[in-house]
C-alpha cells in the first residue's frame, strides 16, 4: 500500500511532503476547535478563535439564508493549506450538519485519509456511523481522537469497543489517558514512550512531557500518584498484550485506527497525533480512471472536480468548482482538457486556500486543492487532463432520502426551470430524477433544508416558481441486469416506481424497506445499488 516514488518522477519531491485530509465528526464533538489547534500549529493562525465555524448552529436550523450564509463564510475554510515540519498538510472541512452530508461523502473522496473526531461523552453519534460506511467503502486510513478527556466521558476500554463494533474498524491505542474529568492527569505515548501530563489551557509545552522508558520507574509514581501509576501500568501491559505493535500497513489500507485521546479545547494530545499523523499517514496515492490507472507521479496534469460551491448573490452568478489534483502540475493560465465537454479551458485565477486568504495559485501539485471559477462549465466528476480522455472512478452519487415531485407554478417560465434544476443538481445541491414513461420531474435531497434552498435559488437566480409534493418513498436503488429483458420486464410492471437519474440510468424508488427486500426477492437477476458513479 505504500507508496513508492521513484526518483525520476518529476514532482516527487512536491507529492512526497503533501498530506491531504479530512476531519469528520459528528456535530459538537469538537473538530473546529481541533482544526483550529492544528493550524496553530502549522503557523497558519496566530490566535485561537481565528478559524470561522463550519458548524451550522442548532438554531439556525430553520432559516436556510443564515445557513447559507454561514456556508458561504465557510467557503474560506472548507480547505485550509498549512506547513508543519516540511510537510504541505491539505485540511479539507466537511460540513457536521446531516442535511449536507452529501457535500462531506464528495469531500471524502479527495482526500487521502480522514481523522474522525469522537466525544468521549457521548461516544459514537449518528452522522459518524454514516460517514465511516462511505470511509469503509474507499478504504481510506483513519485516525481516531477521542475528545472532550477534561470532561467525565465513558469507560474508555468500553469506549474503544464501542467504536471498534459500530465502525467496523480495529483500533489501536496510540496514547492512552489517565482517568477523565477533573481526574484526568495526562496520556502516556505508546509510541514514544512518555508521560504527558495534562494542564487546561496549556500547549502541552515541551517541559510536560516526560519520557519514561520504563514505566516501572518511580517517577511515575511522583508524577500521577502511586494509584493511578498501578492503574496505567495494568492499563499498559493489557495494551500491549492485545494489540502490539501498529502495523503501519493495516492503518494505510483502512483495516486498523490508531487512536488519541485528548482534549482539543486545551491543546492537549493534538500534538501526538499530528506528530504521528505526518510520520504514517499517506501521500497522494495513484487513482483508477475508467481507461486507466494514472500514477500519481505521472508529469501530465489530471483532476477531477468533487465540490461546487454557488455564490448565492443572484448579482454574482459565479461559482468556485473545487479541482483535487491527482498527478502532474496545475498551472495558472495554461490550457487544459476539460473531458466531458472535449474543449479547452483555462484560468487565470484559480486560488488556493491558505488559512489567512485565499490566494492566487501559480503552480499546484498531486494532493492539492485548487479553487476554480465557474460560470456553469463544471459538474461534479468532472475531469481535467492534458488531453486524455478518461473519468475519475469512485465518486459515487448516494441515495437520496426524501423526494418531491417539482410542480411548476408558472408554465411561462419553463425553460428557465429546467436550466435552473439542470445547473443545481449539476452543484450536486440535490439529485433530479424524471419518472419513466411521463415527465413528472422528481428531486430527491438528503435533507428538507436543500428544498428550501432550491425554491428560493430557483426563483432568485433563475426567476422559476415551484412548489414541491412530497413523495411516499424512501431510497432510491440504482438498478441493473445482465438480462435486459428482466429488467425491461421489471421497469414496465413497476413503473410507478421506476425514474432515470440525470445520466439516463434507471431507478427504483422503494417506498420502504420491506418492498425493496420484496422487489429483491423477487427479481434476483436484477441489482440494487444505494450509490452509482457520476458519470462525466
Ligand atoms: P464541531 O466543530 O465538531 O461542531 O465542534 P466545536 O469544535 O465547535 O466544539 C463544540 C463545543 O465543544 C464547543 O463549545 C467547544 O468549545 C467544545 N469543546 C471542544 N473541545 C473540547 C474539549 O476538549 N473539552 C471540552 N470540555 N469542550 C470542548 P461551545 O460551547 O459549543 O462553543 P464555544 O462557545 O466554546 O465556541
Amino acid at each position: 500500500m505504500r507508496l513508492l516514488l521513484r526518483p525520476n518522477m518529476k514532482y516527487a519531491k512536491e507529492i512526497q511532503r503533501r498530506k491531504t485530509f479530512a476531519i469528520i465528526s459528528h456535530p459538537d464533538a469538537g473538530k473546529t476547535t481541533l482544526t483550529e489547534k492544528f493550524l496553530l500549529f502549522g503557523g497558519a493562525i496566530q490566535t485561537a478563535g481565528a478559524v470561522k465555524s463550519n458548524k451550522i448552529k442548532k438554531h439556525a436550523t430553520s432559516d436556510f439564508m443564515e445557513i447559507e450564509r454561514q456556508r458561504g463564510i465557510s467557503v474560506a475554510t472548507s480547505v485550509m493549506t498549512f506547513e508543519y515540519e516540511g510537510h504541505l498538510i491539505n485540511l479539507l472541512d466537511t460540513p457536521g450538519h446531516k442535511d449536507f452530508a452529501e457535500d462531506t461523502y464528495r469531500t471524502l473522496t479527495a482526500v487521502d485519509s480522514v481523522i474522525l473526531v469522537v466525544d468521549s461523552v457521548n461516544g459514537v453519534e449518528e452522522q459518524t456511523r454514516r460517514l465511516m460506511g462511505v470511509i469503509a467503502m474507499r478504504k481510506t486510513p483513519v485516525m481516531v481522537f477521542i475528545n472532550k478527556m477534561d470532561r467525565d466521558g465513558k469507560n474508555r476500554f468500553d469506549l474503544l469497543e464501542e467504536i471498534e463494533k459500530e465502525l467496523k474498524i480495529n483500533l489501536h491505542p496510540s496514547t492512552w489517558p489517565i482517568n477523565s474529568g477533573k481526574d484526568f492527569k495526562g496520556v502516556y505515548d505508546l509510541r514514544q514512550k512518555s508521560l504527558v501530563l495534562f494542564a487546561a489551557g496549556t500547549k502541552a509545552a515541551d517541559e510536560d512531557v516526560l519520557k519514561i522508558e520504563d514505566l516501572h520507574d518511580v517517577v511515575l509514581d511522583k508524577k500521577v500518584g502511586d494509584k493511578d501509576a498501578a492503574t496505567l501500568r495494568e492499563d499498559v501491559e493489557l495494551i500491549d498484550g492485545v494489540y502490539g505493535q501498529l502495523n503501519v500497513d493495516d492503518y494505510l489500507s483502512g483495516v486498523t485506527a490508531p487512536v488519541f485521546f485528548g482534549s482539543a479545547v486545551n491543546n492537549f494530545g493534538v500534538r501526538e497525533m499530528l506528530d504521528t499523523f505526518i510520520t504514517i499517514a499517506p501521500t497522494p496515492r495513484s487513482r483508477q480512471t475508467t481507461q486507466r490507472a494514472v500514477d500519481v507521479g505521472e508529469d501530465k496534469l489530471s483532476g477531477f472536480v468533487f465540490k461546487i460551491h454557488a455564490n448565492l448573490d443572484p448579482k454574482h452568478r459565479d461559482r468556485i468548482a473545487f479541482l483535487r489534483v491527482c498527478s502532474g502540475k496545475f498551472e495558472r493560465n495554461k490550457y487544459y482538457h476539460h473531458v466531458r465537454l472535449d474543449k479547452d479551458v483555462r484560468f487565470s485565477n484559480p486560488y488556493t486556500f491558505l488559512a489567512r486568504s485565499k490566494d492566487v495559485v501559480e503552480e499546484s501539485y498531486a494532493g492539492d486543492i485548487v479553487g476554480l471559477f465557474d460560470t456553469g462549465n463544471f459538474k461534479i466528476g468532472d475531469t481535467l487532463t492534458e488531453g486524455e480522455d478518461f473519468f475519475f472512478t469512485g465518486i459515487p452519487t448516494f441515495s437520496p432520502e426524501i423526494f418531491k415531485e417539482v410542480v411548476n407554478k408558472d408554465p411561462m417560465k419553463t425553460k428557465q426551470l429546467e436550466k435552473g434544476l439542470q445547473q443545481l443538481t449539476d452543484e450536486g445541491v440535490a439529485q433530479l430524477f424524471t419518472q419513466f414513461g411521463g415527465n413528472k420531474k422528481i428531486v430527491g435531497c438528503v435533507g428538507e433544508l436543500q428544498f428550501e434552498v432550491i425554491q428560493y435559488r430557483l426563483l432568485h437566480e433563475y426567476t422559476a416558481s415551484v412548489q414541491f409534493n412530497t413523495l411516499p418513498f424512501y431510497k432510491a436503488c440504482w438498478i441493473d441486469s445482465a438480462d435486459k429483458q428482466k429488467l425491461a420486464d421489471f421497469t414496465r410492471f413497476k413503473m410507478q416506481n421506476i425514474a432515470e437519474d440525470k445520466d439516463g440510468k434507471l431507478v427504483y424508488l422503494a417506498q420502504s424497506e420491506w418492498f425493496l427486500q420484496t422487489e429483491r426477492n423477487n427479481n434476483p437477476d436484477i441489482t440494487f445499488q444505494f450509490t452509482s458513479e457520476v458519470q462525466g
